[in-house]
């Protein structure tokens, strides 16, 4: 089994943010909207709730989101200025401004504006954190009684051979940049038994943890 190689936390290079904030991720962004709808038949599409996105980027799994549930606000929320930037113009440019708050700062230590939230959702979040705790404990400590928490990552393949062979499979075509950012991806992510790891040194083992393809995990349930 290949030994994780973190990345850096931040997505704050101009260039990366750049090439991140317009590559096409409609595939993996829609069905992270599908499987939250399946898994969470119980959230009505007219809920009308404050959805708290940690890790937001450029906001694109938040405006699909924002789509799904149109009566739903969201507060997003990213350590990286870079990102924001994008995320500020896509949502002004495509007419969220009014839905979706955007919060800079990274966790563990940013202030959200409310104290609890009914829904916490995460894309691509977890393998960039050099202590995924963090994302463990502020779920913990923002999810109010029953929130719905749906969590989404890559898993981290069992050795480079699979890391090139995933990278020309759904990267091929992208730019330099992000076929080397998702790579580097792979190699920082958890595999599904380190997930449930920290889960139970958090006490979120009512969390389930699902492989939902050849390079996704998600992580969900009512907490
Ligand atoms: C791969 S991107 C995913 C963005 C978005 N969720 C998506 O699916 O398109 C990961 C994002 O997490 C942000 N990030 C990494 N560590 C963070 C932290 N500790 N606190 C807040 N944001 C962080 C990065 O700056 C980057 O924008």
């Amino acid at each position: 089994m290949m030994e994780r190689i973190p990345e850096p936390e931040l997505m704050n290079e101009e260039e990366q943010a750049k090439a991140y904030a317009f590559a096409d991720f409609s595939a993996a962004h829609n069905s992270f909207v599908d499987l939250f709808r399946e898994k969470f038949p119980d959230i009505h599409p007219a809920f009308n709730d404050v959805v708290l996105d940690l890790g937001c980027g450029p906001c694109d799994v938040t405006r699909r989101f924002a789509i799904a549930y149109p009566d739903a606000g969201f507060h997003a929320v990213d350590g990286a200025f870079e990102m924001l930037k994008h995320a500020q113009h896509l949502n002004q440019r495509q007419g969220f401004i009014p839905r979706i708050k955007l919060i800079e700062g990274s966790i563990p230590g940013v202030t959200f504006p409310q104290q609890q939230y009914h829904a916490i959702i995460s894309n691509s979040l977890l393998h960039h954190l050099s202590d995924p705790v963090v994302l463990w404990q502020t779920i913990q400590q923002y999810a109010k009684p029953f929130a719905h928490i749906f969590i989404m990552d890559l898993v981290r393949p069992v050795d480079e051979q699979t890391v090139k062979f995933l990278a020309n499979e759904y990267a091929v075509n992208e730019p330099d940049i992000l076929k080397s950012d998702f790579e580097n991806s792979l190699r920082a992510a958890f595999t599904v038994d380190e997930v449930r790891q920290q889960l139970n040194e958090t006490d979120l083992t009512n969390l389930n943890v699902e492989q939902v393809s050849d390079r996704h995990m998600i992580i969900y349930g009512i907490i």
